[in-house]
């Protein structure tokens, strides 16, 4: 019987620092050959986009599908979330499905372990950096638990354009973190101030000068995901050491990088290297301090799968969900 567990359950059980070590784990398994990533389908009904992405990691021996939505008017329109998502977790032995669980939730999480290995390995390694996020949606509060697990921070600073979203973010992420955070009034004092950059909004224009990012940085960059959007200027892309995801989401669905290409800033070469060839050391991660790191985060249905196997094991050991007859 399948295990059914609500997004209260995947709250319960689901952790940062554990979920980085499983998403780490997935992104070597896409580097070595024993991952099976097709690319997401997507389809795009009136107002939203639909994405189907199927997973299998050999190694974690985890298979799944993830159903996810990103609705734009949700928030106002709907009172729903921008994103929403579900996922089936089958047994790689039967195929059968053991678990039916809900994936908005993880889906942030599991986003925010991408950055937390990137930002792991790409940003400088010196003691109290500060983290700038841009954004202050429900993404924008993972990066930020995902940077704090890996980096010891001094400080948080947060830009959004809604005062709203900005107060929510605050009173949420200072006291899950114990981190004072403090409210930016332009992308220009944030660039200025941080150290650790993540841009997690819903804009589909570059958000910041790439010209004012200052040498050292590190950037996450997890928003867009569209060929015709992008949150990163030309700039920031070419002054950048640029990690993609994956090479092939990267030029197929991220216009923050096909949009430089096309416009003949940059060619294909300028990505440096994916994150699994950082990890394992195929390529070389940040080489000295001035370097600008940016790692490109279109969303991989290898980390899902990853973290909806976690999930399950931790709900199977805590009893946590409940077992449903189909
Ligand atoms: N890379 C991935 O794996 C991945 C996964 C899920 C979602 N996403 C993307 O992340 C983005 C954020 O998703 P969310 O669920 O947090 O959405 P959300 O609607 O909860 O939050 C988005 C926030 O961005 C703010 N914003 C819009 N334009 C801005 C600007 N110019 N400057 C500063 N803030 C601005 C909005 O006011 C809002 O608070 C979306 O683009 C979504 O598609 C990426």
């Amino acid at each position: 019987m399948p295990l059914l567990l609500t997004m209260d359950d995947v709250t319960k059980v689901l952790e940062m620092p554990d979920c980085i070590d499983v998403v780490e784990k997935a992104f070597v398994e896409l580097a070595t050959g024993t991952a099976v990533l097709p690319l997401r389908i997507p389809i795009t009904p009136p107002g939203g986009l639909s994405l189907y992405m199927p997973a299998y990691l050999k190694e974690l021996g985890a298979l799944a599908c993830k159903v996810v939505t990103v609705y734009k008017d949700n928030p106002t329109k709907h009172n729903l979330p921008t994103v929403i998502g579900k996922v089936l977790l089958q047994d790689p032995v039967t195929g059968d499905v053991i678990c039916i669980m809900d994936g908005g939730y993880l889906t942030a999480v599991r986003t925010g372990a991408a950055s937390g290995v990137a930002t792991k390995y790409l940003a400088r390694k010196d003691i109290g950096q500060t983290a700038g996020i841009f954004g202050a949606g429900v993404q924008a509060k993972m990066q930020l638990w995902a940077v704090a697990t890996v980096r010891k921070l001094n400080k948080a600073y947060i830009y959004d354009i809604s005062d709203d979203a900005v107060k929510s973010f605050i009173a949420e992420m200072s006291s899950k973190l114990n981190i004072e955070i403090e409210k930016i009034d332009s992308p220009d004092d944030m660039l200025a101030k941080s150290d650790i950059i993540c841009t997690a909004t819903s804009s589909a224009t570059p958000i910041f000068n790439g010209n004012k990012v200052k040498a050292g940085t590190h950037i996450n960059g997890i928003g867009s995901h569209t060929p015709n959007a992008r949150e990163l200027d030309t700039a920031i892309v070419k002054k950048s050491k640029f990690i993609a995801d994956s090479y092939e989401a990267c030029l197929k669905e991220a216009g923050d990088i096909m949009i430089p290409i096309d416009e003949g800033a940059i060619d294909k070469s300028h990505m440096f290297a994916d994150l699994g060839e950082i990890i394992t050391g195929k390529k070389p991660a940040r080489e000295n301090n001035d370097e600008i790191t940016l790692f490109k985060s279109n969303g991989l249905a290898i980390q899902d799968v990853a973290t909806a196997k976690l999930v399950y094991d931790k709900a199977k050991a805590a009893g946590v969900g409940i077992d449903v007859k189909l």
